[in-house]
């Protein structure tokens, strides 16, 4: 019996040795991302007026980094709270607040160098290296073009400084781990369709739609079901949301909703009077009013293109379900 217990002492001392070197190496080793590129982004008006279109609209920017009115169908974004950060993105991970990206020299990245920022949003980490969250979806934004990505860094450059200390983020276990392995050097970035075809066009600005409305295991997106839908996202209120199968299927799907009727949608969330969530039946987490206020029909019309050109997949979705009365 002594000598039993004397075996498993030393498994365990051994169980534990081999956690915590593996722990340290994790700690040690990783994220593994270059130093940040030298850059000087000529904050041109051309590329200042395309990075805010696209900041706030399909790149989502200024959508999670702002505070957003729950309140109100599609929770806007509070006017004045633009790139203060402080809305949790956790979720199941723990607490992860969107930073702060005013120009504020102290609380936000006013002292952060081009070459920084576009390292953050493209490779996952901050200004010392250590890493971000794929909250933060930058291996989204690592398939857009450079040249938007500067436009983009040249217009929230522009953000009137909000002083606000964001937080640290707090995750859970194992999660803190994994994620310190996710970020990476982006070897490949997009290439900006020319806008003659309407297909391309919209798949390169229907990142952010594909990301929501995709079913994914461990950051990749089940094959087969891309657009289909059924992604969780737990409201404040305690209720279930899943997004919606946005494929031309049919029956479950999109594939009877007109051109119009899509665009409608959108509009349709410009009149403040329209979002009380209480006439609308429920919340969503989708950006109706974000996207509507600044979205050309011309990119909403590519974006319809694009989803009707995609295989249309039978997956039926039950939009809404209240936690533990299912
Ligand atoms: C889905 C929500 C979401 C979107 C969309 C998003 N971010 Fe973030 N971003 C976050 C969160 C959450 C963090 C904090 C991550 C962390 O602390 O690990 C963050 C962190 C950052 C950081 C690091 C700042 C710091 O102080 O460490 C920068 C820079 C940044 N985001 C810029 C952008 C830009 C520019 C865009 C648009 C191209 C963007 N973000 C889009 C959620 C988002
Ligand atoms: C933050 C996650 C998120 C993003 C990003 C997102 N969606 Fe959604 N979407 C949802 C959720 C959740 C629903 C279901 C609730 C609702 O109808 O608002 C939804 C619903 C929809 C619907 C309604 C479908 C129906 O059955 O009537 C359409 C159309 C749609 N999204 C298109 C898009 C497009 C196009 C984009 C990109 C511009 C996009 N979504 C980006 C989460 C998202």
């Amino acid at each position: 019996m002594k000598k039993l217990f004397k075996i498993l002492g030393v498994l365990l001392i051994i169980v534990v040795l081999f956690a915590a070197g593996g722990f340290i190496y994790l700690q040690a080793a990783f994220p593994k991302v270059s130093a940040a590129p030298e850059l000087k982004i000529e904050p041109t008006p051309e590329r200042i007026e395309r990075g805010k279109y696209l900041a706030n609209s399909f790149a989502f920017c200024i959508d999670c980094h702002s505070t957003r009115d729950v309140s109100k169908f599609s929770m806007p974004v509070v006017p004045g709270t633009e790139g203060k950060g402080g809305d949790d993105y956790g979720e199941g991970a723990g607490f992860v607040p969107a930073s702060n990206i005013t120009s504020d020299k102290e609380t936000g990245l006013g002292n952060w160098t081009d070459g920084e920022i576009f390292r953050a949003i493209t490779s996952g980490v901050d200004k010392d290296g250590k890493f971000l969250a794929p909250m933060m979806p930058y291996a989204l934004f690592s398939k857009m073009d450079k040249e938007d990505l500067y436009s983009i860094i040249a217009y929230i450059r522009t953000l009137p400084p909000v002083k606000h200390s964001v937080p640290e983020k707090n995750l859970k276990f194992p999660v803190n781990l994994i994620f310190r392995t996710i970020p990476a050097d982006v070897t490949e970035f997009g290439k900006r369709p020319d806008g003659l075809d309407k297909i391309k066009q919209g798949e390169y600005l229907g990142l952010g739609c594909k990301f929501c409305h995709s079913p994914s295991e461990k950051g990749e997106i089940l094959p087969g079901m891309e657009f289909a839908g059924g992604m969780e996202f737990p409201l404040p209120d305690g209720t279930i949301l899943r997004s919606s199968n946005i494929t031309p299927d049919k029956e479950t799907g999109i594939g009877n909703l007109t051109r119009e009727l899509f665009i409608a949608k959108f509009k349709s969330c410009l009149d403040e009077k329209t979002l009380d969530p209480k006439t609308r039946g429920f919340n969503t987490v989708m950006a109706w009013n974000f996207i509507a206020k600044t979205s050309t029909d011309d990119d909403l019309n590519a974006i319809y293109d694009y989803l009707m050109a995609q295989k249309p997949v039978n997956n039926k979705v039950e939009k809404i379900t209240l936690q533990g009365l299912k």
